[in-house]
């Protein structure tokens, strides 16, 4: 999301170089959704992949549907999600051309909607499977109850939604209760919250928390705000927004660092500004 035009806006050389670098050094996975960039972003990464080193078996590809949203690119005049069959199958297509391979690794539904329909999802999920073009099906920023309706009609491997010390509110509505329960595998968005977007007095609260943290574990802000979403026992995944090649690959040493429990807690007390009850 934040290669194209919606971030950095990098060259096509500076994406192939970015992806060889991550793969490299251990960071395989990509996650996309067909309306990053305007639904430009996976042209521009399929167009920059096509041209680096990199093998297709050595990388994992997550892309996401649904989200119909008013653009130059789209003939919308209101904002929706369209899970129809025919959508779901014509939209997973349009990213296997758009990113220049004939799978996905991961296929997503964006956010629910009110008028999904399981049976229809199922059959435009099985479809895809059948053709070899999605591995795993899976949905972003549902809720256990809509992941229970989905799975009235198909399994649903994975579950990506929002979730740092500043968006902290999924521990405790079941959402990864959800995960653990039926071994889905979680990942987190915006993982490092509003921290380096706000200037307040919870920032102020967290920073000092984190001055001591960076200290003992010689990490730097990002590592420990990472370190605290992994200590989750639902083992969730970070998606890691950064276009800096330093701090993609400072990020994955994140995995080396296990906050002790009254350390994980300061920082959840220093974000919510009051202790825990
Ligand atoms: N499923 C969904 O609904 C959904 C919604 C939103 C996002 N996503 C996915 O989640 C990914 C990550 O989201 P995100 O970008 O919000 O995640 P993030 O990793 O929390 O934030 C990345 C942003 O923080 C900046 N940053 C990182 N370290 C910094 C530092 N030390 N100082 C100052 N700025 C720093 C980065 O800039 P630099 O590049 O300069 O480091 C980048 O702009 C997206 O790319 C997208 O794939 C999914």
């Amino acid at each position: 999301m934040t290669w194209g035009s919606w971030g950095k806006n990098l060259t096509k050389g500076e994406m192939t170089g970015l992806i060889d670098y991550c793969v490299e050094n251990g960071i395989t996975t990509f996650d996309h959704a067909d309306i990053y960039g305007g639904y430009d972003n996976e042209e521009a990464f399929g167009n920059a992949f096509f041209q680096s080193s990199t093998q297709r078996q050595d990388l994992q590809l997550i892309s996401k549907c649904g989200i119909q949203y008013v653009c130059n690119a789209r003939d919308n005049k209101v904002k929706h999600y369209d899970y129809s069959r025919e959508y779901i199958v014509w939209s997973a297509e349009r990213s296997l051309k758009k990113l220049k391979t004939d799978y996905l690794d991961l296929f997503l539904l964006h956010r629910p909607s009110p008028l999904m329909q399981p049976d229809e999802i199922a059959e435009a999920v099985l479809y895809l499977q059948k053709e070899g073009k999605i591995r795993e099906f899976g949905v972003s920023n549902f809720s256990p109850s809509q992941i229970a309706l989905l799975e009235s009609a198909i399994p649903v491997s994975a579950n990506q939604v929002e979730f740092s010390l500043t968006a902290e509110k999924l521990m405790f509505d079941g959402t990864f209760d959800d995960c653990i329960i039926h071994n889905r595998t979680a990942m987190a968005w915006s993982p490092l919250g509003s921290f380096f977007r706000e200037a307040n007095k919870r920032k102020k609260r967290i920073k000092k928390v984190l001055k001591q943290l960076k200290k003992k574990y010689k990490a730097n802000s990002n590592q420990i705000l990472l370190a605290w979403i992994l200590k989750h026992p639902s083992k969730v995944h970070p998606v890691v927004g950064t276009t800096s090649k330093e701090r993609l690959v400072a990020s994955a040493r994140a995995t080396e660092i296990d906050l002790e429990l009254e350390e994980w807690f300061s920082l959840l007390v220093a974000s919510q500004g009051h202790k825990v009850p």
